[in-house]
């Protein structure tokens, strides 16, 4: 018993390391667009909510001085499809402005748009701090900087997460191009780079090891990986009982 039991943590604690979904890198404004993770969140559970969510969290900081924010957006397929596609107009300062379109009435901006959805970060946050987007300090995990938490009624959905040069003008609530430091007064603007750490997993990161199959599986391999280890706890009862059978 001990020794099943013992192998069962030892397979456990392999898928998770094989699987952890940890997103690490560096952006920098001449990129203009990056995509970053596309990541399937479970259904939320009504009764189990807290456990049910999904999280996104981490850092995002830079060494540099940003003169405006730029943006770090999670959407879901619905918001995503369009802003992806109008990344690629050859017109950065007009690109920002399609790709937002759509979403600045959907998005939260404590100014532009007081009744929308979490959707955006502007980005880097300082160092140490929370990002300036974090209203509710208690729903950040802890040692982060910033949480998404993703509530989905009906069905498990993927969830698109992506940074791009493009800053929202406070005054008049649109969208526009970051070229980069424009400090200097030389033609040319330098690139500025932001350096980001998250991770994104199914259910609280709090309750650990009961979630542990769930955790940091996007949804489509949480099946495959219960039926894999279902599988795997048979063949560690008959294997004894087979060896046994065979003497
Ligand atoms: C969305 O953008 C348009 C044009 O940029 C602007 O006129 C409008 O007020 C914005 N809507 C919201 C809700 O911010
Ligand atoms: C993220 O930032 C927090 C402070 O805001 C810090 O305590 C933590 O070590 C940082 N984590 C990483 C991985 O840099
Ligand atoms: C401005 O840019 C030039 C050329 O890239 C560089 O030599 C100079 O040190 C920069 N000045 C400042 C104040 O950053
Ligand atoms: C994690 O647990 C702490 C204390 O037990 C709680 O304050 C915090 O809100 C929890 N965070 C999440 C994301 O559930």
């Amino acid at each position: 018993m001990q020794n099943k039991v013992a192998i069962l943590i030892f397979t456990l604690s392999f898928f998770l390391n094989a699987s952890a979904v940890h997103i690490k890198g560096e952006f920098s404004t001449n990129e203009f667009f990056k995509f970053l993770a596309k990541f399937g969140f479970q259904k939320t559970d009504i009764h189990y909510q807290k456990e049910t969510y999904g999280y996104i969290f981490g850092n995002l900081t830079s060494n540099q001085e940003f003169k405006y924010p730029v943006t770090f957006a999670v959407l879901d397929r619905r918001h995503f499809i369009h802003y992806y596609k109008s990344r690629l107009i050859e017109d950065k300062e007009l690109a920002c402005q399609v790709m937002f379109q759509n979403l600045n009435s959907t998005a939260y901006h404590p100014k532009c748009n007081v009744y929308g959805q979490d959707l955006f970060r502007r980005i880097p946050c300082a160092k140490g701090e929370l990002c300036i987007d974090e209203d509710t300090p208690w729903n950040v995990v802890k040692k982060n900087q910033f949480t998404y938490v993703i509530q989905n009624t009906g069905q498990p959905r993927f969830w698109y997460v992506s940074m791009v040069a493009c800053y929202l003008d406070e005054e008049t609530c649109s969208w526009h191009h970051y070229k980069g430091d424009i400090s200097n007064k030389s033609l040319i603007n330098q690139e500025q780079s932001i350096q980001y750490d998250f991770w994104l997993v199914n259910g609280s990161p709090n309750i650990s090891f009961y979630n542990a199959l769930s955790y940091q599986f996007s949804f489509d391999h949480q099946s495959t990986l219960e039926i894999y280890l279902v599988f795997w706890q048979c063949y560690i009862i008959l294997l004894p009982l087979q060896i046994y059978a065979a003497r």
